[in-house]
């Protein structure tokens, strides 16, 4: 079978499709011959070496996918052979066929495309974990998401809209801001060419916002923290703007500096909450998963929602997706079909 085997880090261009053996089915797992995988920012990360939870090279990236099951191993009596399902894991996705524990398997929506279930669990389980488990969200409050046209963000904007929230949501480019507003955001915002906590201010009456969603760092981060209202909780679940060179000590301190940090006397005197969430800790435990994807399972079905598919590559072309993702012009998931 073909898959895209990291042998070292570096640009899209190390990525190359490989010809490596079938894994064998053991108990409890079960082989799903993937038809469409979902690319995540993280995946950016660990191509360049920079994901802490990335495993040893070899290995295949690639955290999620949609396909269907073709063996089942010794044990697994809740699940069918041809079954179309949703893989979730932290890599192994970029190939024909995984071989996964029943754990890392979810149901597919039966009203999504393969695109839309292959865009779905990692970026709507994550902001999902950080809107309404890290920040408790509510109708009356007023949110703002970082990077909203992007995975995660996009499925922000719409998980937040459909509970009734005002949404102020930023991107980098004034063509990103149609897709922000088409989401049903009420504050698309250029961060690169406005400052987002002026029209913040502006727009609330010299107030701020009470629910943060934020996955820039650096400068993004510490205003941010200037326009949480007193009460307000902010979640912090990426960093995509710090960029390591581990061979440039300007680079360190760079990033050192803008990874995100509080000092809690600051937010005992502001009334502030900040919290963070790894989906990661999410994948290794079941029990609290299974709940929270029922949550959002529900939520999703019930208000109408789907992914934002924005992008769709061949297999082949699976350097281009990285760089698409790297270079900021993306809109919503990108997605890779075999
Ligand atoms: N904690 C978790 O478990 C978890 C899970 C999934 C994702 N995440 C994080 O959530 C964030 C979004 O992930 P995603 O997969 O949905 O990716 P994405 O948002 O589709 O793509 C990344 C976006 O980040 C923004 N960005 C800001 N500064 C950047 C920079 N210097 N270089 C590149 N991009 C930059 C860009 O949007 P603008 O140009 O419009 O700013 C870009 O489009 C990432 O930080 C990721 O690590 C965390």
């Amino acid at each position: 079978m073909k898959a895209y085997v990291l042998n070292k880090v570096g640009g899209a261009d190390v990525l190359k499709i490989s010809d490596v053996g079938s894994a064998p089915v053991g108990p409890n797992k079960v082989r799903v011959q993937v038809q469409t995988i979902g690319l995540n920012y993280a995946e950016i990360q660990s191509r360049k070496g920079l994901y802490g939870w990335a495993p040893k090279r070899p290995y295949i990236p690639g955290m999620e996918a949609y396909g269907k099951i073709e063996t089942l191993g010794e044990g697994v009596s809740q699940l069918q052979v041809g079954t179309p399902v949703i893989v979730v894991g932290q890599f192994g996705c970029y190939t024909e066929e995984v071989v996964v524990p029943v754990s890392q398997i979810l149901p597919a929506f039966e009203n999504f495309s393969p695109a839309e279930n292959a865009a779905f669990a990692v970026q709507f389980m994550t902001a999902w974990v950080a809107l309404f488990e890290v920040c408790r969200i509510r109708e009356t409050d007023r949110v703002l998401i970082q990077a909203a046209a992007g995975g995660v963000g996009t499925a922000a904007v719409l998980l937040a809209k459909a509970l009734g929230c005002e949404v102020f949501g930023t991107a980098s480019k004034d063509a990103k801001l149609d897709l922000i507003r088409q989401l049903g955001a009420d504050h698309p915002i250029n961060y690169q060419t406005h400052d987002f906590v002026e029209f913040i201010r502006e727009k609330t009456g010299g107030q701020g916002v009470d629910v943060i969603l934020e996955v820039v760092g650096g400068e993004v981060f510490r205003k941010s923290m200037e326009v949480l209202n007193p009460f307000g909780r902010l979640a912090v679940i990426g960093f995509a703007s710090l960029n390591l060179n581990k061979l440039n000590p300007f680079s360190w301190w760079k990033t050192w500096q803008d990874i995100p940090r509080v000092k809690i006397d600051a937010m005992a005197t502001a009334s502030q909450v900040v919290g963070a969430s790894h989906l990661g800790y999410l994948l290794k435990d079941t029990e609290r998963m299974m709940r929270i994807w029922g949550d959002l399972s529900s939520y999703t079905l019930q208000h109408g929602l789907k992914p934002i598919v924005g992008h769709e590559f061949k297999f082949e072309e699976m350097a281009e997706a990285h760089r698409l993702m790297e270079s900021r012009n993306s809109q919503g998931k990108i997605v890779v079909h075999i």
